[in-house]
């Protein structure tokens, strides 16, 4: 890497090599190499990550790709099973991470002088003081589940004391700081219900421990969304930056693949606000007899729909589902489907979602109300805020999808007469803001300045 002549600086970023972390962060940093030409980043990931993150050689510029040990052992197979990969993964990061910086700042000819990592790994705030340079953390979801994470030992004092009435998950209550009301059993597992020592848990808590020591955060998110969580967190952390919604400011590398099973043709000839888009993610799949229930509705409500479902998830529909639904036009099953251009459609009128923070941004940026049916992680949190929040979905009643309830939901967002109102009227104030957000000088374009300061400091253009 001959690079000493012409870059003036060198960033080092830290991704956590899962789920949908690496290419959130690889966005955030193809916005700052271009905002600071001179300023060359190493992005650390693991072998599998960057395959999919830089699938060529001479796409980044001055991004380069280093590769960690993922820490899986020789010849393991099966990898996949999320839970024992994210350990093997963090019991070797630290020493892996230290490792690879030293090779970059030797192949690059430079030291670094900022560590910009995924708040996953609170260990490398250790490192920066060590290295004596800025520790920036990104967090990959809302102010509401990092507000969760940062306040757990407030909340855990808190939930002691009302511990033990009935029906306390059930509860609705204010433990949480800029957060006025809050069901106790939506707050993240490993908080106060669950395994509070898991490796996952006790990840999460140390973050909590250091991150008033980062120089910046910064969030997918816009801070209109949440201002009181915002005030809130601001008041603890330096540097609390909203920066979001990310697919309103860059335009993803998967979201340009192209259309492969054409559903935006398909959208082009329904009715403005009477589709239903169905994804649960990458990740989650719901039971078959909830996708049952989901087929049984669309039928019986005769709604439009395009859902997005893996090929072995599609043999659990009820029989003669996808030949009917397609044969009479009122549906198409895909595998894939280009998310941010769907919820852009017009012909779009919910969003049928695991409640997932990508999904959840993506959905409010389009103006697209939703029907949440949360799994784990954040996603009830997040769901939780959506329905009774900021009021732009409809509740799955009783937590997972029943033929009845799916078609109450469907009708009370899809509805013509005067019912759904309420929640369009809001989603669409919300995108709004969304998009004055990341205008010129908007709060998120605002706080970006501010992050490309903090990361490159004099040397942007
Ligand atoms: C990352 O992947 C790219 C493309 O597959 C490859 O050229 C590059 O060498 C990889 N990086 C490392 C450090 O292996
Ligand atoms: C945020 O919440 C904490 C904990 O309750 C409190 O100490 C702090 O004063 C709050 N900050 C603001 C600005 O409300
Ligand atoms: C940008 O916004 C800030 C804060 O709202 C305001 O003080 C400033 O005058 C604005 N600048 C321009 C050029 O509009």
């Amino acid at each position: 890497m001959e690079m000493t002549g012409e870059h003036k600086k060198h960033v080092a970023v830290f991704a956590f090599p899962f789920a949908s972390h690496p290419p959130l962060l690889l966005s955030v940093v193809r916005r700052l190499a271009s905002a600071a030409p001179t300023v060359v980043f190493s992005f650390f990931s693991t072998h599998r990550t960057n395959q999919t993150l830089f699938p060529d050689t001479s796409c980044c510029g001055n991004i380069v790709s280093y590769d960690i040990h993922d820490g899986l052992p020789e010849g393991y197979l099966l990898p996949g099973k999320l839970h024992e990969d994210v350990n093997l993964f963090l019991a070797v990061a630290e020493e892996e991470f230290k490792r690879g910086v030293e090779a970059a700042e030797k192949d690059i000819g430079m030291k670094i002088s900022c560590l910009m990592v995924d708040a996953f790994l609170w260990f490398s705030a250790d490192l920066a003081d060590e290295l004596n340079v800025p520790w920036v953390a990104f967090w990959t979801a809302g102010a509401c589940s990092l507000s969760t994470h940062f306040y757990t030992d407030l909340i855990r004092q808190k939930y002691a004391q009302i511990k033990g009435s009935t029906g306390v998950e059930d509860e609705v209550t204010n433990l949480i700081p800029g957060l006025l009301t809050v069901r106790l059993g939506d707050i993240q597992s490993g908080i106060i219900f669950g395994d509070l020592k898991s490796p996952f848990a006790t990840m999460a808590h140390k973050m909590a421990g250091v991150l008033p020591r980062a120089t910046a955060i910064f969030i997918n998110s816009f801070q209109e969304l949440d201002p009181d969580l915002t005030k809130n967190l601001s008041s603890v952390f330096n540097n609390f930056l909203s920066i979001g919604p990310f697919n309103l400011v860059s335009k993803q590398k998967s979201q340009s693949k192209a259309d492969e099973f054409s559903c935006i043709s398909w959208l082009e000839n329904k009715k403005p606000g009477s589709v239903a888009y169905i994804s649960f993610g990458t990740v989650c799949i719901p039971p078959p007899h909830e996708l049952v229930a989901i087929a049984e509705a669309l039928e019986e409500t005769k709604t439009s729909f395009l859902w997005s479902l893996k090929k072995d998830s599609q043999k659990h529909l009820p029989s003669g589902f996808l030949e009917r639904t397609a044969i009479n036009g009122l549906g198409k099953v895909v595998p894939w489907a280009p998310q941010v251009q769907v919820l852009e459609h017009c012909a779009i009128g919910v969003f049928v979602t695991h409640g997932g923070w990508n999904s959840v941004l993506e959905s409010i940026a389009s103006g697209v109300p939703m029907i949440c049916r949360p799994f784990y992680g954040d996603q009830p949190i997040n769901a939780w805020m959506v329905e009774r929040v900021w009021g732009i979905a409809a509740r799955v009643e009783g937590g997972s999808f029943t033929k009845l309830g799916t078609c109450r939901a469907l009708d009370s967002v899809l509805s013509i007469d005067g019912s759904s109102k309420g929640v369009k009227e809001r989603t669409k104030a919300l995108k709004d803001l969304a998009h004055k957000a990341v205008e010129p000088n908007g709060s998120s374009y605002r706080n970006f300045k501010t992050l490309v300061d903090v990361v490159v400091g004099g040397a942007s253009s």
